[in-house]
């Protein structure tokens, strides 16, 4: 099966990503969002991003022009479905929203459609098991910001055919990214990790072994990573974070048990970059303060 056509749903941090890179990618491409703010953002998000790569030369401006006018936005999930290939899923992170919507887009999708969600942790299994057509379901995790990161995890639910993923891996392929494939398992590879140093990264912080930039500097510096572990959850969000700590924590085990301090962050609706202030500030532009 040939995919031309793909609509990603939730226009947030990820979504915003992903159509991007499927716009680029020559899909016509089309971006939901229930909330009209987030769809705005989302758009704006996409032609700075694209303008950034203008600047940078990593995109043509002929090529910039044609991605933005492969994207459509809208608030209506009939429109942004009517006639995809495929669905990617990128809601908040949590189940009984990812399954009404996977019910929702089960109806009213082709029945040739493909459904993927971009869930850092949960279970593909679980989602595909609301729809009627499971051997159709798969995750397709991209990373954060889509459009820099070239990693694309495609998971494996218990049901997930062959086609499914080989369609998954040229579709993602076709977008500039690798792959790797994972057989559902919750966290898969890479959250798993990432969320097991992030969370150790708070106990720190919440025992007063070091600053919070000194956390960030010393495995920057001293284990060689691109980026603290603090600077990542301001980045991913303290929320969907949490979230998935509170999914390892019930699956697989005590060690991803969430922080009080990172509970208490949350609370204070210190999200990250996204709401200006987490464990750092930041600017109208999204720079540190
Ligand atoms: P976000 O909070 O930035 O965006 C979620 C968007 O979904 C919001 O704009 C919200 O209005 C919209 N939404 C919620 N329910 C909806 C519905 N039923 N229909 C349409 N839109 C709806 O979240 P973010 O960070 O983009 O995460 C989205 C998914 O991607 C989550 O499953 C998350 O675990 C996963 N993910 C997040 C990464 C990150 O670094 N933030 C990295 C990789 C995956």
């Amino acid at each position: 099966m040939e995919i031309q056509r793909i609509a990603v749903i939730g226009a947030g941090i990820m979504g915003n990503g992903i159509a991007q890179v499927a716009a680029l990618g020559g899909f016509e491409t089309r971006l939901m969002d229930a909330d009209d703010t987030a769809l705005h953002q989302g758009f704006a998000s996409i032609k700075r991003n694209l303008e950034k790569g203008v600047e940078r030369g990593k995109v043509e401006s002929a090529g910039m022009a044609a991605a933005l006018d492969r994207v459509s936005c809208t608030l209506n999930l009939k429109k942004a479905t009517d006639g995809a290939d495929l669905v990617i899923e990128a809601i908040v992170e949590d189940m009984p929203a990812k399954l009404d919507l996977f019910g929702q887009l089960d109806r009213m999708t082709l029945p040739h459609a493909i459904l993927a969600t971009n869930t850092s942790a949960l279970s593909v299994t679980e989602m595909a098991g609301g729809t009627s057509r499971p051997e159709q379901v798969l995750g397709m995790h991209f990373f954060n910001p889509p459009h820099l990161m070239k990693l694309v995890e495609l998971v494996r639910g218990l049901e997930t055919s062959d086609e499914t993923v080989r369609v998954a891996e040229a579709v993602s392929h076709q977008m500039a990214k690798e792959t790797v494939l994972i057989n559902e398992s919750p966290g898969f590879v890479t959250s798993r990790v990432n969320a097991l140093l992030g969370n150790e990264a708070f106990r720190m912080l919440q025992e007063g072994v070091a600053s919070p930039e000194d956390i960030d500097k010393a495995v920057r510096l001293g284990l060689n990573y691109p980026m603290g572990p603090l600077e990542m959850v301001d980045m991913v969000g303290l929320d969907t974070r949490l979230q998935v700590l509170k999914h390892l924590c019930r699956t697989l085990g005590e060690r991803f048990r969430p922080t009080p301090i990172h509970l208490k962050y949350v609370s204070a609706g210190r999200l990250g970059r996204k709401t200006g202030k987490g464990i750092y500030e930041y600017d109208e532009q999204g720079k540190r303060k």
